[in-house]
């Protein structure tokens, strides 16, 4: 029985008047927003019965077992009755059992570290960088760089480590030790139309270490596949290339796996696709898919051995801790999370559709001109909106406001760009949950294709 007995009325009176909304503008909450109450599998519905499938998991990239999933509610709910919190400086049984199972999924890493967000496990990451360079390079290599276009977090360290100008516009000063280098997406290549544009971005990742000094680099952030900031797949050798760039100079690789990671490009981990070890792998939503907010720093046994106690420094082990990286039913829900995953084989299935789902923006691009390009990896798909194919002019971002509405109009949740990098605000976001049937991806194309014929005669 609902504990929220309230009409319906009521109840959106009380949200208008009193809860302050994500990444909502005063005007979009003061119209009001719809209230979701309930899900199954890809569906949602509102509190006046409103169906929706929803084609973003749950509006950032984060249900991949779909909704309503019984198993994991249950696995909660017995932790919580056996126990629902230990810090984390302690033993548990699901933290041990959970990170024993990822660890099986990563070849090449060995520690997991709990925390409660993606923002959080970037901090953590970002923490044993600084620490190694105090401890082991006389505080010189503490850099870190990170990628135009990617997005890391929303705490101040993270958002100094994003490369999303409109993102950070009013937030500054930023932290100092952050540095940009170029972004890599081969739709709007620097470089015009190269045959070797992999190696090209890479050689600009490898500029700005030599420029800022490589003894003072300690670690180089990238997304595997640029979320927020557009949808954007590593070109052809690019991730490789990074790979030995960094290792060339002693560099840490981390990879920002809180979207990607759990099987949302048809592997676990983004990064699989592309033959690489990184250093240091931070990762979140789809790992508890919702059910319970954790999130995970994990880590080489090199690196953990860079951090472990000397004898005679008692403040060189990594002194971190994260209140609610302890709450049990977390690690006990990303189990269940997994178990599900596994059994039904959802990572294969994520490929599968994800395919499909490409077929059919690719049919739809022989109709509508202003499909620019299709890209991204399993059920991690873009679509960038031009104003005509030859330029690539970016279409201003009401287009695909509208086309985000028109589709809600027809019964389907899609994303967007949201004031990311100026000017590219115009790709369309795609990411169900892994379990996709093809008549689900179907009706994806199906009900996009009423919204693109809805606003096309307006352009
Ligand atoms: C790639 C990436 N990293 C980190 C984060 C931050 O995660 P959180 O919102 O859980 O702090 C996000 C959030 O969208 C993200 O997209």
């Amino acid at each position: 029985m609902s504990t929220f007995e309230q009409d319906t009325d009521t109840l959106k009176a009380w949200d208008k008047a009193h809860v302050w909304h994500h990444m909502t503008t005063g005007q979009t909450a003061d119209a009001g927003l719809t209230m979701f109450v309930r899900g199954e599998g890809l569906w949602l519905w509102d509190i006046d019965g409103q169906e929706y499938l929803d084609a973003t998991a749950g509006g950032v990239w984060v249900t991949n077992v779909g909704y309503g999933r019984r198993e994991i509610a249950d696995a909660v709910h017995q932790q919580l009755l056996d126990l629902n919190y230990f810090a984390g400086s302690m033993a548990s049984k699901p933290a041990s059992a959970f990170a024993e199972k990822l660890l099986g999924k990563m070849p090449g890493m060995s520690r997991v570290y709990y925390s409660s967000s993606g923002s959080e496990a970037n901090e953590k990451a970002f923490k044993m960088v600084r620490q190694i360079a105090h401890k082991h390079h006389g505080g010189r290599k503490h850099k870190i760089l990170y990628r135009e276009r990617d997005y890391h977090g929303t705490t101040l360290a993270a958002l100094s480590a994003s490369g999303q100008m409109e993102r950070r516009e009013h937030y500054g000063p930023f932290l100092p030790g952050f540095v940009e280098f170029p972004h890599c997406c081969e739709y709007r290549s620097q470089f015009g139309d190269v045959e070797d544009y992999g190696a090209r971005a890479a050689q600009a990742l490898e500029d700005v270490i030599l420029r800022e000094g490589p003894n003072t680099v300690g670690a180089v952030i990238v997304e595997p596949i640029t979320a927020g900031g557009g949808i954007i797949p590593p070109p052809a050798g690019y991730l490789q290339a990074v790979r030995d760039i960094c290792d060339r100079y002693d560099v840490l690789l981390i990879l920002d796996e809180v979207v990607c990671g759990m099987g949302r490009t048809g592997a676990w981990f983004g990064y699989q696709h592309y033959g690489i070890t990184p250093d240091i792998v931070t990762m979140a939503k789809g790992v508890a898919s919702g059910y319970a907010a954790i999130s995970c720093t994990v880590t080489t046994e090199r690196v953990y051995e860079l951090l472990k106690e000397d004898a005679g420094d008692t403040l060189g082990y990594f002194r971190d801790i994260s209140t609610f990286g302890g709450c049990l039913a977390s690690q006990a829900a990303a189990l269940a999370n997994v178990a599900i995953i596994e059994r039904e084989g959802l990572v294969e299935n994520s490929a599968r559709q994800g395919e499909r789902l490409t077929e059919g923006f690719r049919t739809l691009a022989e109709r509508y001109p202003m499909i620019g390009d299709v890209r991204g990896k399993g059920l991690f798909q873009g679509i960038e909106l031009v104003t005509d194919r030859a330029s690539r002019q970016p279409v201003d971002e009401s287009v695909p406001m509208a086309i985000v509405a028109r589709c809600k109009a027809h019964g389907l949740l899609i994303g967007r760009t949201n004031r990311c990098v100026p000017g590219f605000n115009n790709v369309l976001n795609f990411s169900p949950a892994l379990t996709a049937t093809d008549q689900e991806i179907d009706t994806i194309v199906e009900r996009l294709d009423r919204a693109l014929h809805d606003v096309t005669p307006t352009l």
